[in-house]
C-alpha cells in the first residue's frame, strides 16, 4: 500500500478547509462582529489508526477511501452552543462541499456523556490524475464540550477504551458540569458578547 500517495489529497482536504473556516472567522473578525468560530484544527488520521479501525470493522483495504470516513477530520470549536448551529448553516449553504451525513450529539449526548455536531461531507479536490471526490468528517463543538471530550479522549487512552466505574462517574458529572456552563454562558452571551466588542475596539 503506497500511503503516501492514499493520504497526499487528504492532506490537501485538511489543508483546504482550514484556509477556508479561518477564512470566515477573518471576515467576522473585519467586521467586528462575533465570529461563531473559536479555532479549527485539522488532522489526517494516522496511518496506524486507520489500519486499527480498519481492522475492528473488517474493512477492506479495497474498501478504506469509501468506508472510513474520518481520514480526513476537522474540529471546528466556538464559544457558544448557538454558535454550533450557525456554522452548520453557514456550511450546508455552501456549493463548494456537501453534507452526506449529520449527527446532532449537542441536543442528544451519547451515553459517555460525548457532546458535539458531526458533519460527512464530500469535497472535490484537484489532484495531478485530475478531481477526486474526498469525504471528511467536521466536529463541531463549544470550548466546553472540547475540553471535556479531550480529558476522555485522554482517559480512554490511558484505561484502554476500559475507564473504570468511578471514573466514568465523574466523566458523567464533569460532562453535566460542561453542559451547565454552556447553559449559563449563553444567557449571558449578549453581555459577554458586548465586552468583547468593547476590548476590539480598544
Ligand atoms: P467512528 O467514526 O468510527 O468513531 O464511529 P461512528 O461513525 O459511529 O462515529 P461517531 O460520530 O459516533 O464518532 C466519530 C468521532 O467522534 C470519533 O472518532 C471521536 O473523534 C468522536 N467521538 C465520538 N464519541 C466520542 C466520545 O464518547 N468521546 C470522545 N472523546 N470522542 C468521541
Ligand atoms: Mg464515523
Amino acid at each position: 500500500m503506497n500511503w503516501g500517495a492514499l493520504l497526499a489529497p487528504y492532506i490537501q482536504v485538511v489543508e483546504e478547509l482550514k484556509v477556508k473556516l479561518k477564512g470566515i472567522r477573518k471576515q467576522f473578525e473585519y467586521e467586528s462582529r462575533h465570529s461563531p468560530i473559536e479555532f479549527i484544527t485539522g488532522r489526517v488520521k494516522p496511518v496506524p489508526s486507520i489500519l486499527e479501525k480498519a481492522e475492528s470493522r473488517q474493512i477492506k483495504m479495497t474498501d478504506i477511501e469509501q468506508k472510513i470516513q474520518d481520514i480526513a477530520g476537522l474540529r471546528v470549536v466556538c464559544q457558544f452552543v448557538d454558535d454550533i448551529y450557525t456554522i452548520v448553516e453557514m456550511l450546508r449553504s455552501r456549493d463548494d462541499l456537501s453534507i452526506i451525513e449529520e449527527k446532532d450529539y449537542v441536543s442528544e449526548k451519547k451515553n459517555s456523556g460525548y457532546r458535539s455536531y458531526h458533519l460527512i461531507i464530500e469535497y472535490p479536490v484537484e489532484t495531478i490524475d485530475g478531481r477526486k471526490i474526498l469525504m471528511a468528517e467536521i466536529q463541531i463543538r463549544t470550548l466546553a464540550m472540547n475540553f471535556w471530550a479531550t480529558n476522555e479522549h485522554s482517559l480512554n487512552y490511558k484505561y484502554k477504551g476500559r475507564i473504570p466505574t468511578e471514573v466514568k462517574e465523574r466523566l458523567q458529572r464533569a460532562a453535566e458540569a460542561a453542559f451547565k456552563l454552556d447553559e449559563e454562558m449563553s444567557k449571558i452571551k449578549s453581555e459577554v458578547q458586548e465586552a468583547q466588542r468593547m476590548f476590539h475596539r480598544k
